[in-house]
C-alpha cells in the first residue's frame, strides 16, 4: 500500500508567492490517497484564495483560531489530534521564527504547539532571508526539536533574484512525505564507507606533516548516515572527536594506513565518501631518531601518496564515488576537474581558508557537482548540512544503479 494512503495529513500554508504551488501539492497528496485539510495563514489569504483547496480537499479550509463556527466543526486541539502528520508549505521566515519562539498567536502555531504528529517545513523566500543567520539558527532548532525539513532549491526568484529559497516542488514535497511514513529509512540495507580527518606523515618521532582537518565534517556524514539505517564504515585520521553512535570505526594515522583501510574493506561497500584531507605527500624517509637541530640546513625530499580516492573510483566494481574538493579560488573549475580527471560520481566542493565554513569551523557550505548538473546546499551547521548531502547523494544513487 502506497505510504500516504489514507494518511490524514494538513498542510500549512504561510504569506508567499508560493502559496500557488501548495494547489498542486494538495492536488498530489489527494491523488497517492492522503486525506488532507488545508490550514491557511491571514497572508496566505492574501495569496491565493481558500476556495481553491476547499474545491481541492471537500473540506472546509482553517483560518481563524478564534471561530466559533470552525470550533464547533472541528476545534484547533480536535485538528491537531486529527493530524498524522503537518507539512507547513511554503513556510515563510516569519512562522519559522514564530514556530521557534513557541508562539500560539494564530491557528497555525497553535497546531504545532498542540500536536504530537511530525511535522515538516518547506521554506520559501529571498535568498538573502535565508541565509540570514537568524532564519538559519531558527531552522536549526526547530530541527533539533524534531521538525524536518525540506530544504529550498536555488534559482530564479520571484523578486528576480537568483539563489537558495525557491520552495522544493511539490512532487519532491510529496515524496519526502511519503518517506515520513515509510517504515524503512532511506539508507537501510545500504554499506557506506566515509574517510574523515587528516593524515599524519611522520618525518622523525615527534615532527609530522598533517593539516587543519579537525574530522566534523566526514564525522557528521557517518552520523547522518548512520541515523538514516546505512551499515557506517569510518575510516579516521588522527581527530579529538567522538565516534558517532551506531557506527563502526577504523582509525589510522598516513595516508598509506588510510588507503590499506579503505582498499582492504571496499568489497560490498555502495557508496563512498571521502571527506579526509589525505596528505599529498610524505618524507621519503622517517627518520627512527628524533633530528637534531644542528647547524646545517634541513631539507625534506617528498614522495607522493597513493590517491585514495582515484583508486577506489577506478575498482572494476566500484561503488557510487563521492569526493571532496577543499579550494580558496575558482571552485567549480578545480572541483570539475577532479571529478573529471578522478572519475567520480559527485564531487562536494567546499572553500577553505575562509573566516566560515571549510576545516576545523562547525558550519560549512557545498557546492555539489556532477556530470551535466550541481546544486548548492548554503552555510548551515555540518550535521545539517550532512543530511541535506545524502539526501542528494541517495536521489543520484538510485539512478545510477539502475542503469
Ligand atoms: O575535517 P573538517 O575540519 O570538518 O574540515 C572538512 C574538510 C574541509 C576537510 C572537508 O570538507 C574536505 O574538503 N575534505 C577534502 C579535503 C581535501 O583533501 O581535498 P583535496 O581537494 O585535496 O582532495 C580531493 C579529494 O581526494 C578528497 O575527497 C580527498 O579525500 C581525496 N584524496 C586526496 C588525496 C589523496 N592522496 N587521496 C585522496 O583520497
Amino acid at each position: 500500500m502506497p505510504a500516504l494512503q489514507n494518511k490524514q495529513i494538513i498542510i500549512a500554508i504561510c504569506g508567499s508567492i508560493a502559496a500557488y504551488k501548495a494547489a498542486e501539492l494538495v492536488r498530489r497528496l489527494g491523488d497517492l490517497g492522503a486525506e488532507v485539510r488545508v490550514v491557511m495563514t491571514r497572508s496566505a489569504c492574501e495569496f491565493i484564495t481558500p476556495m481553491t483547496f476547499q474545491a481541492l480537499t471537500h473540506n472546509p479550509v482553517h483560518i481563524d483560531l478564534l471561530d466559533p463556527e470552525a470550533e464547533a466543526s472541528m476545534g484547533h486541539i480536535e485538528l491537531a489530534r486529527w493530524a498524522d502528520a503537518i507539512l507547513i508549505a511554503p513556510a515563510s521566515a516569519n512562522t519559522l521564527a514564530r514556530l521557534t519562539a513557541g508562539m500560539a498567536d494564530d491557528l497555525l502555531t497553535t497546531l504545532a504547539l498542540a500536536t504530537s504528529a511530525p511535522i515538516a517545513v518547506a521554506p520559501a523566500m529571498n535568498h538573502l532571508m535565508w541565509a540570514n543567520v537568524a532564519t538559519q539558527d531558527n531552522l536549526t532548532k526547530l530541527q533539533q526539536r524534531g521538525y524536518t525539513l525540506f530544504a529550498p532549491k536555488h534559482g530564479q526568484q520571484a523578486c528576480g533574484e537568483v539563489g537558495e529559497g525557491r520552495m522544493m516542488e511539490p512532487t519532491e514535497q510529496a515524496d519526502r512525505l511519503s518517506q515520513l511514513f515509510s517504515h524503512t529509512p532511506a539508507m537501510k540495507g545500504l554499506k557506506i564507507m566515509v574517510t574523515a580527518g587528516p593524515t599524519y606523515e611522520d618525518i622523525d618521532p615527534v615532527r609530522y606533516i598533517g593539516n587543519r582537518s579537525s574530522g566534523k565534517m566526514g564525522y557528521a556524514i557517518a552520523a547522518a548516515a548512520a541515523r538514516q539505517g546505512a551499515d557506517v564504515l569510518l575510516v579516521s585520521g588522527p581527530v579529538a572527536l567522538e565516534v558517532p553512535a551506531g557506527v563502526t570505526c577504523e582509525k589510522v594515522r598516513s595516508a598509506r594506513e588510510m588507503n590499506h583501510a579503505v582498499l582492504t574493506q571496499l568489497k560490498g561497500i555502495d557508496i563512498f565518501i571521502a571527506a579526509a584531507a589525505v596528505a599529498d605527500f610524505r618524507p621519503v624517509t622517517t627518520s627512527e631518531q628524533k633530528i637534531k637541530k644542528g647547524d646545517a640546513e634541513q631539507a625534506i625530499t617528498l614522495v607522493a601518496n597513493p590517491d585514495i580516492l582515484a583508486t577506489v573510483a577506478q575498482q572494476e566494481k566500484a561503488p557510487f564515488t563521492v569526493g571532496f574538493a577543499a579550494e580558496t579560488q575558482d571552485i567549480e573549475h578545480y572541483a570539475r576537474g577532479k571529478l573529471e580527471a578522478k572519475q567520480l560520481n559527485m564531487i562536494c566542493a567546499n572553500r577553505v581558508g575562509g573566516a566560515k565554513g571549510g576545516f576545523e569551523d562547525d558550519q560549512n557550505a557545498l557546492e555539489l557537482y556532477w556530470q551535466g548538473g550541481g546544486e548548492r546546499l548554503s552555510m548551515s551547521e555540518k550535521n545539517v548540512l550532512a543530511e541535506k548531502l545524502l539526501a542528494k547523494v541517495i536521489s543520484r544513487y538510485r539512478p545510477a544503479i539502475k542503469s
